[in-house]
């Protein structure tokens, strides 16, 4: 759809504000002031902006220039009078009772050998010993899951944080390829489980999506920008008699909670699918080694164009279920599969500006601010130019013609400079030497890739990022209070620290009245706060966005010490960086003293202790519940492995232990309970040995957990 403002088919867009005149002023106030509040309703409820952020920012820009320069002129609904919009009225939640997990990506042959090699180490396998992969295409679409009790369709949800989704029952219900009963037939003659839930990708054909876009254009209604987000706008409609008339389609591949599992194999699984009456996608094929893989990888690649369903990538699952049980998973990915992604897309457009972002941490970005351009479908205006070294290595400068890339989900990067086409006089960039938002000396440490600005706790934009991370989904996931809320809050003056979340009434009641906030919604967002006053204790240390602590770290954290008052004894011990708290700290497998350093320095930083003891006071935090180790020989004890085991691998090893209850160490000490020595063991089981150390061998270790 031609868009006559960006264009710049509009005279007057293209005046400066320093020229404008008065009632040119007001007319292009009021015609921003409805083109804003159109893009606020598309990124806001309808998940679908229709430009990039960059192109957003210009129009708000515009807007407040023009109301600094006339200020009699600021209308009633001007942008900058509306705090950001109201979040969509939601679905209801649904608690996975099987988490919808992501997978771990692949970009070449050596990682998907990596991976291979990595099943083989765990599962202990000899090297000619064939393990047989599932490759299918990785489908572009939304993923759901779909519950059927006693072969009847029952409940739908989408895959939200992995843990909950939402609701989706009766959109999904509209679809051709969902059948509402399940054909008793099983080829398996395990008949059709009493609870069965299967998973898989919610898609728009591409035939499809180019004719609903000629009917909604005709029609003067939304056009998508790709097959991805029209299923995603369709399938998350109110009315699912929308939802019934857009083409959506569905493609199987996995299962969630299952009463009784008769297949035993991948295979098997995609064979009962399909008896059962679902699609599945016929192109799943099963490969013997890296060599068949690659084949399949490139055979699907050189036909992808041609398929009439976007997919991005292959995905390799390995095919025995007693394998892909042992295997298990690790942070949120399982171990027994793996999303081999196509080589990225690519698009040449000019870098008009090169920006400096400043993030959580103080680190300082360059970014490059793009003529929109269209990379594999979606609209890009910004891309990253990672650090300094980057932009001076590539030598990308101002008014150059680029290469953007997008693979996947990743922040879109420059990768290349078009040099024949730079522009003369264009001039090498240089990092400033201050904070662009905070006027603090920037320096970069000996060692460190990147400046980081030295404001700290002044810097407003590491303020307002840590903010932003605080109500991010994997930590605080407080619906209706994304990004742009937050931003708009902070502008206003009335959140400063991660508490003032918490002060409901307070900043509700500043909502009221305010355009775009409806009695019901700010009702919504007062629950939604309400809700995650109670929080798990990894979701929050993964909130407080300590450099260097992410979801693994943080949920390792969160094991080890159980519970909040646990965790913050010991930081405060550890302080000393000497005594056994610290020892037990760094003892932590993939703990090291770099990560605890991060750690420490934080918990000792006097501001940050304040936002804690506040925090504390506000939150009820839930201690980590160790996994169901009843009757476990090995819980709350410490083991540490070494040497060579002989009938698992190393992290099967470990991954065993933690499940029933036991930390695993990486090194010995006094408070290490087992040593599970194999042959080769050296100096842990000296140490051991001298420390008095229960010592044990890896048949005894198996004798002990009831492993044999
Ligand atoms: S298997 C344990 N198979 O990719 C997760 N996923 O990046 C098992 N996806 O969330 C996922 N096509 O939504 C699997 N053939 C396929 C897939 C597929 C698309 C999506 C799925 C998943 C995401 C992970």
């Amino acid at each position: 759809m031609p868009n006559p403002l960006k264009e710049g088919g509009d005279g007057l867009r293209s005046v400066s504000v320093d020229c404008l005149r008065p009632e040119d002023a007001a007319v292009e106030l009021e015609r921003l002031a409805a083109e804003i509040a159109d893009h606020d309703r598309a990124y806001y409820q309808q998940d679908a902006p229709v430009i990039s952020d960059a192109d957003y920012d210009a129009l708000r820009l515009r807007n407040e220039a023009i109301e600094a320069r006339f200020p009699k002129l600021v209308r009633a609904d001007s942008p900058s009078r509306r705090i950001g919009a109201a979040p969509v009225e939601g679905f209801a939640k649904v608690v996975h009772k099987v988490p919808m997990l992501s997978l771990a990506n692949a970009f070449s042959r050596e990682d998907v050998a990596d991976f291979l090699d990595r099943v083989r180490r765990f599962l202990n396998l000899s090297a000619d010993e064939a393990i047989e992969v599932m490759a299918e295409p990785k489908i572009d679409g939304l993923s759901v899951t779909a519950r059927y009790v006693d072969g009847r369709f029952e409940m739908a949800a989408t895959r939200g944080d992995g843990r909950e989704g939402e609701n989706i029952t009766e959109n999904l219900r509209t679809l051709k390829d969902l059948p509402d009963r399940i054909k008793p037939k099983d080829l398996l003659g395990g008949g059709v489980p009493e609870v069965l839930e299967v998973r898989g990708e919610v898609y728009m054909a591409k035939s499809d999506f180019r004719a609903l876009n000629e009917r909604q254009e005709a029609a003067g209604g939304k056009v998508f920008a790709n097959p991805r987000n029209a299923a995603a706008g369709s399938l998350r409609q109110k009315d699912p008699a929308v939802t019934a008339a857009r083409p959506l389609r569905v493609f199987f591949y996995g299962w969630g909670e299952v009463s009784e599992i008769a297949w035993k194999t991948q295979a098997e699984f995609n064979e009962s699918l399909v008896d059962w009456g679902f699609q599945a996608n016929s192109r799943a094929r099963l490969c013997r080694s890296l060599d068949e893989i690659m084949a399949e990888y490139v055979r699907t690649e050189a036909e992808r164009a041609a398929l009439d369903y976007d997919i991005d990538g292959m995905v390799y699952k390995v095919n025995r279920l007693d394998w892909q049980e042992r295997l298990g998973q690790v942070s949120r990915a399982p171990r027994w599969a793996t999303a081999h992604k196509f080589a990225a897309e690519k698009a040449t457009t000019v870098l008009k500006e090169i920006t400096v972002q400043v993030g959580r941490t103080g680190v300082l970005t360059p970014v490059a601010n793009l003529t929109p351009v269209t990379v594999g479908g979606v609209v890009v205006g910004r891309a990253t130019l990672h650090n300094e070294d980057y932009v001076r290595d590539k030598d990308i400068r101002e008014g150059d013609t680029v290469v953007v890339q997008r693979a996947g989900d990743v922040i879109p990067q420059v990768v290349e400079v078009v040099a024949d086409r730079r522009p003369a006089g264009a001039r090498p960039f240089r990092m400033p030497d201050e904070c662009p938002e905070c006027g603090s000396l920037a320096i970069r440490e000996a060692g460190a890739a990147a400046k980081r600005c030295t404001g700290g706790l002044i810097c407003p934009a590491q303020a307002v990022e840590r903010l932003k991370h605080f109500v991010s989904r994997d930590a605080f996931d407080i619906e209706g209070l994304g990004a742009k809320n937050i931003e708009a809050f902070w502008a206003e003056g009335w959140l400063k620290s991660p508490a003032d979340i918490f002060d409901v009434e307070g900043l509700t009641a500043k909502l009221e009245g305010r355009e775009g906030w409806k009695e019901k919604s700010i009702d919504n967002l007062r629950k939604a706060i309400e809700e995650r006053r109670t929080i798990s204790l990894d979701r929050l240390i993964y909130a407080l966005g300590i450099p260097q602590v992410g979801q693994a770290t943080a949920r390792l954290l969160a094991r080890t010490y159980g519970s909040w008052a646990a965790l913050k004894a010991a930081m405060a011990e550890a302080q000393d960086r000497e005594g056994e708290a610290y020892a037990d700290l760094i003892g932590i497998d993939q703990i090291g003293p770099s990560v605890a350093d991060d750690l420490l320095g934080f918990f000792a930083e006097p501001h940050n202790r304040d936002v804690l003891a506040a925090l504390e006071s506000i939150l009820d935090i839930q201690g980590m519940t160790a996994p169901d180790t009843e009757g476990s020989p090995v819980a709350g004890k410490t083991v540490v492995f070494t040497g060579t085991l002989e009938t698992m691998g190393r992290s099967e090893a470990k991954a065993r232990a933690e499940n029933l209850g036991a930390k695993v160490a990486g090194s010995v000490s006094a408070k290490t309970d087992y040593l599970v020595a194999g042959p080769g063991a050296g100096s842990k089981l000296k140490k051991a040995e001298e420390l008095g150390v229960t010592v044990l061998t890896e048949e005894e270790w198996l004798d002990l957990v009831g492993g044999r």
